[in-house]
């Protein structure tokens, strides 16, 4: 099991508002707080894929820092998948300025791998992208301090 998708375009969902605290020495949007929030976003987007909350970042292809945000900008960030594999999931992401439109990110491949219950890799046994909450664990993952 391991396609490859034909139609990967994109949709951008989620936007941030670049604040003080996200600017780097130079004034401008930090690197750090961008990819903090692009692997947040993916691993949302694979959970919602997967159906699985236990998935983790196992590789993140070239970051192409294309253009620059400044404090009080607003970008929004899109994600899709691009690959079904075996235990893994492929992923692209753009990141760009909600006004201007031009693109400040992208990375051509980032893959998260789904884990079983024992840590290790499964399958997770999808093809296809589903644009609907059809697949979403009914419950978090029980906590050591939630009572029973
Ligand atoms: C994720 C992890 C369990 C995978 O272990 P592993 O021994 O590499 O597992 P496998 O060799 O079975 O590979 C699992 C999947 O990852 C893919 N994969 C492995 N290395 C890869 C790489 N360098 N690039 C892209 N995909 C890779 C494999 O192709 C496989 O996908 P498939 O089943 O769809 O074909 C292990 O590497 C790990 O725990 N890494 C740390 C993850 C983590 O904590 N991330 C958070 C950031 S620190």
């Amino acid at each position: 099991m391991s396609e490859d998708l034909d139609d990967d375009r994109i949709d951008f969902h989620t936007r941030k508002w670049v604040r003080p605290e996200d600017l780097n020495a130079n004034g401008t949007l930090f690197g750090g707080s961008l990819l903090k929030w692009i692997d947040e976003e993916s691993a949302i987007y694979a959970i919602i894929q997967l159906g699985n909350p236990r998935v983790v970042t196992k590789f993140v292809s070239e970051i192409d820092f294309q253009a620059s945000a400044r404090q009080g900008d607003i970008i929004e960030m899109g994600i899709v998948a691009t690959r079904f594999g075996r235990t893994s999931l492929t992923m692209r992401a753009v990141v760009r300025n909600m006004l201007s439109q031009r693109v400040i990110l992208s990375i051509e491949r980032i893959v998260y791998v789904n884990l079983g219950e024992d840590g290790l890799p499964a399958p997770h046994g999808y093809t296809t992208i589903t644009h609907r909450r059809d697949r979403m664990p009914l419950e978090a993952e029980p906590r050591g301090d939630a009572p029973a």
